[in-house]
């Protein structure tokens, strides 16, 4: 059955019980790139095998990465990486095929820009949609020889030789930032990288995990000088790490449960960098009710069970480096604002119209469809609470997280909801449905 179609009925009954999310997509996207790269074989363990983590996978393969596979179960996989060091990859003959894969697109070119051979990138029309300009500019003035049509995707790359730079980023990207550190990696000199607010820092822990002494000073990273004679013996130790659950793919169940009266549910194993947890600030700043248990460090990312109950929500706004640290959990973050008392607002998060959608006019669209009051502005949306939803046809527009936002709203709605073209969910959360129904969530795929 090719899983297109989502039904969902309004949840009746609380959703209870322990579940696991599978592993991190950022984390998941570096670990392949960099353990590629490493001298010798890397050890990853729970490593996300999703649409958009596969297609660094194969682009990796492509270019002469031996990968060993064995598959846990859908939603869990542990790799056997054979490094082929700094300068071991191999010419691909075809294009690289990043998919829907903003994160595969945008680091990987920093990686293809120090080969010593051509390369092409490309991806899903979706993704040839998105800008590029953003890494494309500090990789020129780098010295890469990297060219787009209209700053788009495909991206032509040529050899050429790297100079370090000192950068500053104008929006808080960790897609840049990394791109930027791993094209650093193939540089002379200093590469040092200026952020304007906390960007997610998985490329940074995981070269320092490699033996790569990255230095972090407040908002500018720095990756240390290699001389003209010393570019050709940087190196990185192998990867061994389990990779924790994904944080942003926690925050759909545990929307679920702040929302539908009743629920009491835990997630275990999740994530919870610093840089990753805005979530748990909005949802704490509507009165939601939750606790982290079990603290530890894994595979050097801190993660923790989290262990959420429903309650009575009220409005609240988000801003600043709470959007940073949350970008991507803001379309179900707005789900749970339907349900709280008085009007929530997004502030700061004109990136959101820049991801694989428009997920500002596009998430304001079909939360209409189901009843709920969203106003828009260029850099946000304003959602009036609480809203009785109505259950309604609404589509995904290709778009993973708003499909899984969707699908959550769809449980507090009275009536039935359809999400359409919600297929796109495997870019993210292989097993998102059953994950749901293991916890007791009406719903189902019907097509
Ligand atoms: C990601 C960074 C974020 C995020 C994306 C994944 C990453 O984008 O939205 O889903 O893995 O580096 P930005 O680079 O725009 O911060």
């Amino acid at each position: 059955m090719t899983q297109s179609k989502l039904l969902i009925r309004p949840q009746t009954t609380p959703l209870s019980g322990t579940i696991t999310v599978p592993g991190d997509k950022s984390i998941s996207h570096r670990a392949v790139m960099l353990a590629a790269i490493a001298e010798g074989t890397s050890a990853i363990r729970n490593w996300l095998p999703a649409g958009d983590t596969i297609a660094t996978l194969e682009a990796m393969r492509a270019m002469g990465v031996r990968v060993e596979v064995e598959r846990r179960s859908t939603q869990a996989w542990d790799l056997r990486i054979e490094g082929r060091g700094l300068r071991g990859l191999r010419w691909p003959p075809r294009p690289l095929d990043c998919r829907n894969a903003g994160t595969c697109m945008r680091l990987l070119a920093g990686i293809m820009v120090g080969q010593s051979f051509p390369s092409v990138l490309d991806g899903s029309d979706q993704l040839r949609q998105r800008p590029m300009r953003r890494i494309t500019g500090p990789l020129q003035q780098m010295g890469a020889n990297i060219t787009s049509a209209d700053g788009r995707a495909p991206l032509s790359i040529q050899p050429a030789v790297l100079q370090g730079i000192e950068f500053r980023l104008n929006v808080a990207s960790a897609q840049v930032k990394s791109a930027i550190l791993l094209a650093g990696l193939y540089a002379e000199g200093e590469t040092r990288v200026y952020q304007p607010g906390p960007a997610r820092d998985h490329t940074e822990r995981m070269l320092a995990a490699m033996g790569l002494g990255v230095a972090v000073d407040r908002d500018w990273i720095s990756l240390p000088a290699a001389q003209p004679s010393t570019v050709d013996r940087r190196q990185l130790a192998p990867l061994d790490l389990t990779v924790p659950g994904d944080i942003s793919s926690a925050a759909f169940p545990l929307v679920a449960a702040a929302t539908v009266p009743h629920s009491h549910i835990t997630v275990t194993n999740v994530g919870v960098n610093d840089t990753r947890t805005g979530i748990l600030d909005m949802l704490a700043a509507m009165g939601a009710r939750f606790s982290l248990n079990n603290e530890r460090v894994t595979g050097g990312e801190p993660a923790a069970d989290l262990t959420f109950s429903f309650d009575e929500l009220h409005s609240a706004g988000v801003s600043g480096t709470t959007v940073v640290r949350g970008i991507d959990e803001i379309p179900v973050w707005a789900v749970a604002a339907t349900q709280a008392a008085g009007a929530s607002a997004v502030r700061d998060a004109a990136e959101l119209r820049v991801k694989e959608v428009d997920r500002i006019g596009i998430l304001a669209g079909e939360l209409r469809r189901m009843g709920v009051n969203v106003s828009e502005r260029p850099d946000g949306f304003t959602v009036a609470g609480p809203t009785r939803l109505d259950g309604a046809a609404v589509d995904s527009h290709g778009d993973h997280r708003l499909g899984m936002a969707l699908a959550i709203a769809g449980l507090v709605a009275h009536g039935q909801t359809l999400v359409h073209d919600a297929g796109c969910i495997a870019d993210s959360f292989p097993g998102f449905v059953e994950t749901m129904q293991a916890l007791g969530a009406h719903m189902e795929w019907v097509e």
